[in-house]
Parts: structure tokens; C-alpha cells; sequence
């Protein structure tokens, strides 16, 4: 199953999945290429790391969304990369339909909340503030509505008295670290059965 995996950040999450390919944890699944949105994204550097070939691929002219000629230039990028699987770490930007449509079906979301609760930007601070005893992360199949997509799995995370802001979303990503692989491991095999 060849996966392109898309970010914008530091890219824990795509390391903890080439870590999980170079354990042979991903089952049948093979990252095949790494997208940023942003030019000095850290993602960018595990490419290098796990020598899986990763690029700054420009999403102009839209901040927060992909559309116009940025979603053009990334529908025919990725359509050549001939993926099984588009997943989404960390990619802060809205994916629009056109972008969906043409790999529906294919695209999975990392979300750092127990969804449907806190969709949108910065779930861990929006659970956290809300006083939340279990929060957790998700991954979710992407839909044209954001945060909605049919959920694949979570895990869930228990908040402590002694627990911070960034204690907690230590915990969350630790969660995310695990789940986001697994659930790649296990769609690689239900897809090649
Ligand atoms: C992760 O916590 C992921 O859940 C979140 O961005 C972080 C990326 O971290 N995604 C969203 O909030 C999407 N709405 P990483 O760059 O270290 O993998």
C-alpha cells in the first residue's frame, strides 16, 4: 500500500510512522513520499532521516485552505505518486472537495481530540480548558466537512489532578504516536487482503 503522508509542523507523527516501517510495524504499508506546506517544516528533515523522499510543495495562494492553483499543483503531484493512502499529520490547512473527491475514500485525518468533541484548531488546548477528565486523539477518515469524517479509532487519554496543559498534550501526542501507525498497519491489511 504506498502512502504519501502530507504536514506542515514538526513532523512527530510522520517519524513515529517511518520508525514503525523501519520496525516492520507498518504492515503492508510503504511510505512513499512526504508533502510539506510550509518551506522549513521540521517533516521535512525525517525524510532525510529514514530516506524516504520528502519536498516543500508550494500551496499557494490560499493561508488556511487548499484551493485555486496550490490545490491543483497537489492533486497532480500526489495523483503521481499513485497513492493507496493520502494521510494527513499535522497538515493544517482545510482540504477542499476537488482535493477529496479525487482520492475519495483514500485521505485519513490525525485529529489530537476524542471526536466529535473539539474539532478545529488546537483540540488539546480546547479539551483542556473545557475541564475534560479523558481526552485523547482520533483518526478519522476526511470528509468535505472538517473534523467529520467516519472515525477509524481513537485513544483516549486520562487527565490527572497533577496534570498541566503540557503534561496532557505530551500524553496526547504519546497517544498519537501509537495509533497513527497501528491504524495504518491494519488498513494496509484489510486493503491487500
Ligand atoms: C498533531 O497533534 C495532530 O493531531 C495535529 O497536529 C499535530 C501535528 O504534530 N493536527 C491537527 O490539529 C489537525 N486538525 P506533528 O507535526 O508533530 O506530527
Amino acid at each position: 500500500m504506498r502512502v504519501v503522508i502530507l504536514g506542515s509542523g514538526t513532523g512527530s507523527n510522520a517519524k513515529a510512522i517511518l520508525q514503525a516501517q523501519g520496525d516492520g510495524a507498518l504492515g503492508n504499508a510503504e511510505v512513499v513520499q512526504i508533502i510539506a506546506d510550509q518551506p522549513a517544516a521540521g517533516i521535512l528533515r525525517h525524510g532525510k532521516t529514514f530516506n524516504v523522499p520528502a519536498r516543500y510543495l508550494d500551496p499557494a495562494p490560499f493561508k488556511t485552505k487548499l484551493e485555486g492553483a496550490g490545490e491543483d499543483l497537489y492533486i497532480e503531484t500526489v495523483s503521481e505518486l499513485k497513492p493507496d493512502l493520502i494521510v494527513l499529520a499535522g497538515f493544517m490547512r482545510v482540504i477542499k472537495p476537488r482535493f477529496i473527491n479525487a482520492f475519495a475514500g483514500k485521505i485519513i485525518n490525525l485529529h489530537p481530540s476524542l471526536l466529535p468533541s473539539f474539532p478545529g484548531l488546537d483540540g488539546i488546548g480546547q479539551a483542556w480548558r473545557r475541564g475534560v477528565k479523558v481526552g485523547g486523539c482520533t483518526v478519522h477518515y476526511v470528509t468535505a466537512e472538517v473534523d467529520a469524517g467516519p472515525i477509524i479509532d481513537q485513544a483516549s487519554v486520562r487527565i490527572e489532578p497533577e496534570d498541566t496543559l503540557e503534561t496532557y498534550a505530551a500524553k496526547v501526542h504519546a497517544a498519537e504516536h501509537r495509533l497513527l501507525p497501528l491504524v495504518i498497519a491494519r488498513l494496509s491489511q484489510q486493503r491487500q487482503a
